[in-house]
């Protein structure tokens, strides 16, 4: 049953009713839709459409579908009802016969659509900020496990500068601090109720749509009724977010499959996040990582084809945006569960300290030290930085590390160079002259590991 069809004189084809249902998608927002409608029964009780004693047997009928979806939200999916509005409309008529049929007095299903979605949002919302903070404590553990192992840094996929594997990690709960925020102020946007402003021009009932939004847990009510239905930058700004968060879940999870590659061997995954090869039998892969890297894609092209939906369409409601559900369900499902598999695969890692200090010390990644050393020595940086070039070029030649060079070798690139040089070579000094704000040093990476652990990074 359909819930229009008096302007009809046929029947929708087939074809069309499979093409034009939503049902299959939208069958997850029964209980904001069941909440809703209750919060719209009470609403039109104020406006005596409905009688006190019609609004409580409404609400109990409501109140037992809902009991009913929540204990077999599947069951929906049986009917041929042509979405969740409708399934909901049909089943409180069922339940309640002419009655029921009061329900939709100035009401449409596009304020209805709206309503439902940003519940929806809401609730989905306060799950991934839980699965956020999850990984976000993930990655301190982890970064407090490895605060004192030495990792070589990289830029341009070169050895760089050495860093702590803690410093590391704590970019990573940097990253999801921003992620955090995002949806926080998400949310906050997302946080009005479009109940109460009809098709598009508003309802024709004095209906205290402050008090109706504060009824279902909105922050307030939306004020133009037009664009209250046709606003659908909570889906984009959620698809975002969870586009951004996807990045850094890719960008961790790539540094990881480098990490775990025969060739660095700096870590060692979990088997309980790893998979064999069909026919290689020595292989253990990082599938975990890899699909965390390759589901960012799916979850950005979410936001792109809601963007492309979005963009040029007319005021106000058009059909096409019933095409926003089925791409941000599946982005903040996928979302979730990456933000979840990043924790399995952080709390199983296995970091081969020996192997990340013996990389660190080879590449040359202390020659920065040696320049800074030569500055020190009241020789300008440019002239340094060139001096340090050709004693790079010569270990090259020679095979071996800065520091293996005896003195007199040294010397013979400048007369500046004395034997204090060999301390400044370190790694252990390479690391701690880092020590201005948000650097490397030991000093700073204990400082920020205390700042997050005392909350005060958290957004
Ligand atoms: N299933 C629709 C959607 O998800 C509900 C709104 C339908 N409104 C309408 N006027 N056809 O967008």
């Amino acid at each position: 049953m359909a819930l229009w069809g008096g302007r009809f004189k046929e029947q929708a084809s087939v074809q069309f009713k499979k093409f034009n249902d939503s049902l299959p998608v939208d069958y997850r927002m029964a209980v904001q839709d069941i909440v809703g409608s209750i919060a719209w029964a009470e609403a039109l009780t104020t406006v005596d459409v409905l009688s006190q004693a019609e609004f409580q047997e409404l609400k109990a009928a409501l109140l037992e579908l809902k009991a009913s979806v929540e204990e077999n939200p599947k069951q929906i999916l049986a009917s041929d009802a042509e979405d969740i509005h409708s399934w909901v409309e049909i089943n409180l008529i069922e339940k309640t016969g002419d009655l029921g049929k009061k329900l939709h007095t100035g009401r449409s299903r596009n304020d209805q659509v709206a309503t439902d979605l940003k519940l929806w949002c809401k609730e989905k919302g306060s799950d991934l900020l839980y699965a956020l903070v999850n990984l976000q404590q993930a990655m301190l553990d982890l970064a407090e496990r490895e605060r004192n192992t030495v990792l070589p840094g990289y830029t341009h996929l070169q050895r760089a500068q050495p860093i702590t594997f803690g410093h590391w990690c704590l970019a990573y709960v940097e990253m999801f601090n921003r992620d955090i925020g995002r949806l926080k102020d998400a949310l906050y946007r997302a946080d009005t109720s479009p109940l109460g402003s009809g098709a598009l021009a508003g309802t024709a009932y004095p209906i205290d749509r402050e008090l109706l939004a504060h009824n279902l847990g909105f922050r307030s009510a939306t004020l133009n009724s037009l664009d209250a239905v046709s606003d659908r930058d909570h889906v984009i700004e959620l698809l975002s977010t969870a586009s951004i968060s996807m990045m850094h879940l890719s960008r961790f999870a790539e540094d990881l499959v480098f990490y775990n590659s025969g060739e660095a061997g700096f870590v060692e995954m979990s088997d309980l996040v790893s998979s064999g090869s069909s026919l290689m039998p020595q292989k253990k892969n990082p599938d975990a990582c890899e699909l965390l890297r390759g589901k960012a894609g799916r979850v950005m092209g979410s936001l792109t084809g809601m963007m492309m939906t979005m963009k040029a369409l007319p005021l106000a409601y058009n059909k096409d945006m019933q095409e926003d559900k089925e791409g941000l369900f599946d982005a903040l499902d996928t979302w979730q569960e990456c933000m979840q598999m990043a924790v399995l695969v952080a709390e199983g890692l296995t970091v081969n300290r020996a192997r990340t200090l013996a990389a660190a010390q080879q590449g040359y990644a202390n020659s920065t030290e040696l320049a800074d050393y030569l500055v020190s020595k009241d020789i300008p940086f440019r002239e340094a930085h060139h001096i340090v070039g050709e004693v790079v070029l010569a270990a090259i030649d020679a095979g071996h590390a800065l520091e293996d060079f005896t003195i007199a070798q040294l010397q013979k690139f400048s007369d500046r160079i004395e034997q204090d040089v060999y301390q400044h070579l370190s790694i252990e000094s390479c690391l701690d002259k880092r020590g201005a704000l948000g650097g490397t040093s030991r000093q700073q990476v204990e400082k920020a590991l205390a700042e997050v652990q005392s909350g005060n990074l958290l957004s």
